[in-house]
């Protein structure tokens, strides 16, 4: 019975981009807000501000859609996003600084511009190499709001950790509408070969899968929203950069997918000059 199930998963569980859902908005090139009360990513909290200060709001204008993205802040110029956001854009605005998407908030910088890196290995179908950088015009100063990543893993992240997924995505899978404000969740990380359970091969070296206790996640919204690790200090190792949820819905037990960002520390810091630790 058990191996029954295992097997109708991995056939009924596809990868779904977390942005997938956006690109059926794409046609009204509009995106729905929803006010969330102590809301959450899915199962997660509402941030306080200062508390996550290299969190982006990543809004991307393609020459045919607008599409909503989170960012990390690496460095003072560049935000570490997903390949699906930066994909064909044309500009972005960028916001730092601030947990709320709409409400008035003396520390929220909003930037523009249109310099970014995509993955040159970025597969759009499989997902695979789902990592992009944007590059702001000018070095950012840094404030109690706006503060950089402490950096990209040197090594490669265990499974085990307990890590932060971050995002302004939805709060369940019924309403497709985004949280006004911040959330977070705390997440554990999977092996992949657990990961496949669920998945099959889809899931590649690339990629890092987490799971709650329960259904806790990412859903659509959270794509390009950092998955990180806090060490010593409240300094934050950015270990994922969100990119897919389970076809069966945010709200499933399924595990979250994550871009691993480990695998992408050289080809980070060749662009960027931030040295990995
Ligand atoms: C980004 O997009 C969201 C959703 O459309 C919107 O609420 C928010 O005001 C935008 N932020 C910026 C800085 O453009
Ligand atoms: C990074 O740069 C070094 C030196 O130019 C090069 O050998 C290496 O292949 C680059 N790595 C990636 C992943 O781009």
């Amino acid at each position: 019975m058990k191996q029954f199930l295992v097997f109708y998963l991995y056939l009924a569980a596809t990868l779904v981009s977390t942005s997938k859902v956006v690109s059926t908005w794409r046609n009204t090139n509009e995106i729905n807000l929803k006010s969330t009360f102590g809301g959450r990513i899915i199962g997660g909290t509402q941030a306080q501000a200062g508390q996550f200060p290299y969190v982006a709001v990543v809004n991307v204008t393609t020459a045919t859609s607008k599409i909503f993205c989170g960012g990390a802040l690496l460095g003072d110029q560049w935000i570490v996003t997903a390949g699906q956001c930066v994909d064909q854009a044309i500009s972005f605005t960028i916001q730092l600084g601030s947990n709320s998407l709409v409400e008035d908030d003396p520390n929220r910088q909003v930037l523009s511009t249109s310099t970014y890196v995509l993955h040159p290995g970025y597969n759009p179908e499989t997902l695979d190499n789902d990592i992009g950088l944007i590059k702001l015009r000018m070095p950012i100063e840094f404030t109690d709001y706006i503060k950089p990543v402490y950096s990209v893993p040197v090594s490669n992240t265990p499974a085990g950790w307990n890590v932060l997924a971050l995002g302004w995505g939805q709060i369940n899978d019924d309403d497709g509408q985004l949280s006004h404000d911040l959330n977070w969740v705390s997440l554990a990380t999977l092996t992949n070969e657990e990961c496949r359970m669920t998945y099959g091969n889809q899931i590649t070296d690339n990629m890092l899968c987490v799971d709650g206790n329960y259904n806790e996640g990412a859903c659509v919204g959270d794509t390009g929203s950092p998955l990180v690790y806090l060490i010593k200090f409240g300094n934050a190792l950015l270990q994922g950069v969100s990119s897919f949820v389970s076809g069966r819905g945010c709200e499933s037990t399924d595990p979250s997918g994550y871009t691993r960002v480990f695998a992408y520390a050289d080809w980070i810091t060749n662009i960027t000059g931030v040295q990995p630790r």
